[in-house]
């Protein structure tokens, strides 16, 4: 499932972590890419540090507080969301994002890949980011503060910059429903009986959707 939020950060965030990212020393993206990626990537990665520290903590504040990004995801852990920016020539060849992510005995596994948009889309020509999903390539390129969340196991690039400057975050999730299939089931249900609550309130089709619901998350949630 392909999945575009809007306003998961305010225009005032984007504003702040521009100017927060604007200080910071960015650095060569082939550093921070698997070893077959790193032949595709061209572009800049703000390095670790302060900075870096700040805007993170409101990229994964901003999602958190989704609510859709919360229930389409279902996170059980989210790698701190980093930061690239593309310029005119810089790219992201097809690739596909790292299984597992850190070091040490638990490393988190990517079962979702998250890209916010932090410049608008006039500021830059080029820059999509386009899937190769199973239904053909999507070609997606959003609105400042808003996000698309897909599977990792996608095959994805960045188109090349033609013009301007392409900024964004980009994070991974463990899922605590690690199979995509039982993740849409799960999400269908509950904009079910959010849907239904918000139109009747309790009523026995709510009190078995929701039962329903928890059950099924009982039943295939990893924690
Ligand atoms: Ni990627």
């Amino acid at each position: 499932m392909i999945l575009c939020l809007a306003d998961v950060l305010t225009a005032e965030a984007v504003a702040e972590l521009l100017s927060l990212t604007a200080g910071g020393s960015w650095t060569d993206g082939t550093r921070t890419a698997g070893w077959a990626a790193r032949e595709v990537k061209r572009n800049r990665q703000l390095a670790k540090g302060t900075a870096a520290a700040e805007a993170a903590a409101i990229v994964r504040a901003g999602l958190e507080a989704h609510q859709v990004f919360r229930a389409a995801s279902l996170v059980r852990r989210m790698r701190d969301p980093m930061f690239a920016r593309y310029e005119a020539g810089e790219e992201y060849g097809l690739h596909v994002d790292d299984a597992l992510m850190g070091s040490g005995p638990d490393p988190l596994r990517t079962d979702l890949s998250v890209t916010v948009f932090l410049s608008p889309p006039s500021a830059y020509d080029g820059g999509e980011l386009v899937l190769d999903s199973p239904a053909g390539e999507q070609t997606i390129k959003l609105d400042a503060g808003s996000a698309v969340l897909y599977p990792s196991t996608f095959l994805h690039r960045v188109a090349p910059v033609t013009r301007g400057e392409r900024r964004v975050a980009v994070t991974w999730v463990q899922s605590l429903v690690r199979s995509v299939e039982q993740r849409a089931i799960l999400f269908d249900l509950d904009q079910a009986r959010r849907d239904l609550f918000a139109r009747e309130g309790r009523s026995p089709a709510f009190d078995l959707i929701a039962k329903s619901y928890a059950n099924l998350l009982r039943l295939w949630a990893e924690s």
